[in-house]
């Protein structure tokens, strides 16, 4: 069997990224919401990406328009049936994707391969709530999905082998770097850069240097591209608490645990980039540190 057609559940940020790749590497695609705002701008974000690219001459207009011939939005989950592999990208909600996962499960062929794409939870926590266990798999992309090369092909102890392998393949068709990895809250990589991230709220509330310092320290002294505070603020610090709290609530280990000023400011309304203010401000021309009166 051969993936051909795609669906994404969700289309924010990672459910429009994940469609992009998927529609740009010639697979049709379908994206289903909720409400048609959120289809309309996630249709935004892809468009802004692809005239990006436009004007760099790395596609040209009619790539563009046949980009967009691939990809359709739908509210109606029945519009994903003919799919041969479903990525979920929704809210970190179990809940509400074991809902879609057990719908899609019964509306579906047995060919079509379901895959998650959550950052925290474990895989088997969804594949549970379908009768494919086997075919089931998680598909952890990152941020920005059009330039971040990696992702993480997560097997279940159910996963059968031809799934992991078709998952493999997908991903190197779209560009990508699949890694492999067995299923525990955070995988490989969050497994890593959450202790690290909450390590640096810990180090700034402790008073031990201040957030440009802590983000140039971590920028030059190991040439990442982004700073800690900067990258918090560009995942998400609400994101970020939702992850810490259920990776926290897996292993009981007090490195997962969110510091307090994290969820002070969750409180206080500062998500981040994507709310105009986190451990920066973003109302300037360019971020300015946000004065937290520590
Ligand atoms: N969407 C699409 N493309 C984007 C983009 C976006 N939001 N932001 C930048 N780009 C593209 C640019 O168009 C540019 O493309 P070309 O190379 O084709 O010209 C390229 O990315 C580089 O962009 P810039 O030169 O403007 O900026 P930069 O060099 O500072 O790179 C960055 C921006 C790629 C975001 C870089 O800062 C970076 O890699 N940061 C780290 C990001 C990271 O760590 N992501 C993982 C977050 S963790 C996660 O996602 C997992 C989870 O579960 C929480």
């Amino acid at each position: 069997m051969k993936i051909e057609k795609v669906g994404v559940l969700g289309c924010g940020l990672m459910g429009a990224g994940i469609a992009q790749v998927s529609a740009q590497s010639g697979f049709e695609t379908v994206v289903r919401e909720i409400d048609q705002q959120f289809i309309d701008k996630g249709f935004g974000i892809i468009e802004k990406n692809l005239k990006r690219s436009m004007e760099k001459g790395k596609i040209s207009g009619g790539d563009k328009d046949a980009i967009f011939a691939r990809l359709k939005g739908t509210l109606d989950l029945e519009d994903l049936r003919n799919c041969d592999l479903i990525i979920e990208a929704v809210v970190e909600d179990l809940n509400l994707k074991n809902e879609m996962f057990s719908e899609l499960d019964r509306i579906c062929p047995e060919k079509t391969i379901l895959a998650s794409n959550t950052s925290s939870l474990t895989i088997m926590a969804m594949a549970a709530s379908t009768n494919r266990t086997d075919r089931f798999c998680g598909l952890h992309f990152f941020n920005p999905v059009p330039v971040m090369q990696l992702v993480e092909v997560v097997r279940t102890i159910a996963t059968s082998g031809e799934t992991t392998e078709m998952c493999v393949e997908f991903c190197k068709a779209i560009g990508k770097k699949p890694i492999l990895t067995k299923d525990n809250s955070g995988f490989i990589v969050n497994r890593l850069l959450i202790p690290y991230l909450l390590d640096a709220i810990r180090v700034y509330e402790q008073g031990l240097a201040s957030v440009e310092d802590i983000d140039t320290g971590m920028k030059l002294g190991l040439n990442y591209p982004m700073g800690p505070m900067v990258l918090l603020d560009f995942v998400g610090l609400d994101t970020t608490y939702n992850i810490a709290n259920i990776m926290f609530e897996e292993y009981r280990e007090q490195r997962f645990a969110p510091p307090p000023l994290l969820k002070k400011m969750i409180l206080a309304g500062y998500f981040g980039r994507k709310s105009g203010m986190g451990f920066y401000d973003y109302s300037g021309d360019k971020p300015v540190p946000n004065d937290l009166g520590l």
